[in-house]
């Protein structure tokens, strides 16, 4: 079972030896924590590269404006390579993509230089060859770690109330890839197509966080980190998400949390 502190302003509950539980009390203090948190990634590799791989969806809105503002002369930029876990079929200006979301509210403000963002060509007719593409240039940017696969220090991820993440939806083909590190996915409940990075990337990571608040997650939060029955991983893909080598942590708010007691939690 995992081991449960009190903290005067949020709680760690471990539930296992390699995955935290973090509560904070609100959405702001969880991005403020986030944006700590890469800050304490670099400080732990003070040279070379830094490759991070940013989320989509609005949750880390707030994030990315704070590490423009409050953070940008704490994180060696000139030293990231930044990536995106998945990106929807769009063109980088459509109010949908998100890269223009991470464009306008971080990239942009910060001193990284334009080579060292990596960007999906959402805007591609051929996304399985886009996929291809991205692949090859996460190869040759970030280091392979000891399974041979390229490892990100960091890789930021949310969740979707259908228990989705990255463009990694229950019961669509990506979930069953084992080999390649980026694909383009079918999501026929959403009626879109999608490039996603893959279980294989995601799990070869040093450090996975995923970011998540608001209310309405928190029954699927409930359903990952609880101990549930009956409900197979395949309808859960953030569920799959295991470093295996690496950090998990999940980042909440008090909403996100809601209803969470410590037996809820798995071994
Ligand atoms: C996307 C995301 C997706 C997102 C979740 C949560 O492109 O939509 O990558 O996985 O992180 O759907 O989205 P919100 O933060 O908007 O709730």
């Amino acid at each position: 079972m995992g081991f449960f502190c009190s903290f005067p302003r949020d709680t760690i509950l471990g539930v296992s030896h390699a995955t935290k539980v973090r509560i904070l009390p609100s959405a702001e203090a969880a991005m403020e924590h986030a944006a700590k948190d890469l800050v304490e990634v670099c400080r732990a590799r003070p040279t070379g590269k830094i490759a991070l791989a940013l989320c989509g969806g609005k949750t880390p809105a707030s994030l990315y404006a704070r590490l423009a503002r409050r953070f940008v002369g704490q994180v060696p930029w000139d030293r990231l390579e930044v990536f995106f876990g998945d990106e929807r079929n769009v063109a980088p200006d459509d109010p949908e993509s998100n890269y223009r979301l991470a464009s306008q509210s971080l990239l942009a403000q910060v001193p990284l230089p334009s080579e060292q963002v990596h960007r999906f060509r959402g805007e591609s007719q051929d996304l399985e060859r886009e996929a291809r593409r991205y692949e090859a240039e996460i190869r040759a940017r970030v280091t392979a770690g000891p399974c041979g696969i390229p490892a990100f220090d960091l890789i930021w991820l949310g969740l979707g109330a259908d228990g989705h993440t990255a463009s990694l939806f229950p019961k669509t083909a990506a979930l069953e890839e084992e080999r390649r590190l980026v694909v383009a996915n079918e999501v026929p409940a959403i009626g879109a197509r999608r490039l996603t990075f893959t279980f294989p990337l995601l799990n070869a990571a040093r450090k996975v966080q995923f970011l998540v608040v608001g209310a309405e997650k928190a029954l699927m939060v409930r359903w990952i980190l609880g101990s549930v029955a009956g409900r197979p991983s395949r309808d859960l893909p953030a569920l799959r998400v295991r470093p295996l080598q690496g950090e998990l942590e999940w980042v909440l708010d008090r909403d996100a949390a809601a209803g969470m007691e410590e037996s809820d939690l798995i071994a």
